[in-house]
């Protein structure tokens, strides 16, 4: 299985700090972001790494990272996102990296606490599809949200302003090489950017989606509270230790 880290976008909440510099480069606590989507696909056994990134600091990916011997890695491999025009957007840079394979995606401004090994362990099993990991917050309106019925996700909602449950999406979604036909039908969303919601809705209406909750804690870093949390939420549980 392949691994695919988005770090794309301009990170226009995070102004003026993404002014000068790429989102993903800020620093989490004592390490710049980037190093923890690296380090999740790592713990799960996922080490042929893609990095879409873009703006006007995609070379220094390149001076901070090499080809990854930080991380115990002989390479890593880059790509470059022209504008904003959204995750889907972003994800279908992919395609001749990933090739028939099947992929991790985890968006760039994403730290968990724990591992997901089990959850691309679940994954390699399921025949084909998509599986996403979801957990509960207390925000979910941020978020992509699912709406469930006996238990079955019925829909993903992105930012709901009246969000039908607390399950946010988490920006961490397992694909199959399909993911690339799909994004191709998709029409930017209001917001001007392809939605990875709707390709999760997609293989919904297929039947072919399906979800695991994620435990430990969660969050993304791409707004200043977010980001303040992330970097609490690393120094208090020591995450950061075993990380290198
Ligand atoms: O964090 C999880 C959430 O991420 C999900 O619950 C939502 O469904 C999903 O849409 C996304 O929401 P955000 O609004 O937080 O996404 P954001 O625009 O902040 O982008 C998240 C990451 O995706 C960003 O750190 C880098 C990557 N990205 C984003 C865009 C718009 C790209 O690589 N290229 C892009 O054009």
């Amino acid at each position: 299985m392949k691994g695919v880290i988005l770090a794309g976008g301009l990170g226009t909440r995070l102004a003026p700090c993404t002014l000068v510099t790429n989102k993903h480069l800020l620093p989490v606590y004592d390490r710049p972001m980037i190093y923890y989507p690296i380090q999740t696909l790592i713990h799960a056994g996922i080490t042929d790494i893609l990095i879409v990134t873009g703006g006007h600091s995609a070379g220094d990916f390149l001076k901070l990272l090499g080809n990854g011997n930080a991380f115990g890695l002989k390479h890593l491999n880059y790509t470059y996102q022209e504008g904003e025009g959204g995750i889907a957007d972003a994800l279908s840079l992919a395609e001749y990296f990933v090739g028939d394979d099947r992929m991790c995606v985890i968006l760039g401004d994403n730290l968990i606490e724990g591992n997901i090994r089990a959850a691309a362990d679940a994954y390699r099993a399921q025949e084909r599809g998509a599986k996403i990991l979801l957990k509960e917050v207390p925000d979910a309106q941020r978020f992509g949200v699912v709406e469930l019925v006996d238990g079955k996700v019925k829909r993903i909602i992105e930012k709901p302003k009246d969000p039908p449950s607390n399950l946010a999406v988490t920006g961490i979604y397992f694909y199959d090489a399909e993911v690339f036909q799909l994004i191709s039908k998709l029409a930017p969303s209001d917001r001007g950017e392809l939605e990875i919601t709707d390709v999760n809705n997609m293989y919904l209406e297929r039947g072919e989606l399906t979800h695991d909750i994620l435990h430990g804690w969660w969050t993304d870093a791409g707004t200043f509270n977010s980001l303040r949390r992330a970097t609490n939420l690393v120094a208090e549980s020591g995450a950061n230790k075993e990380r290198l």
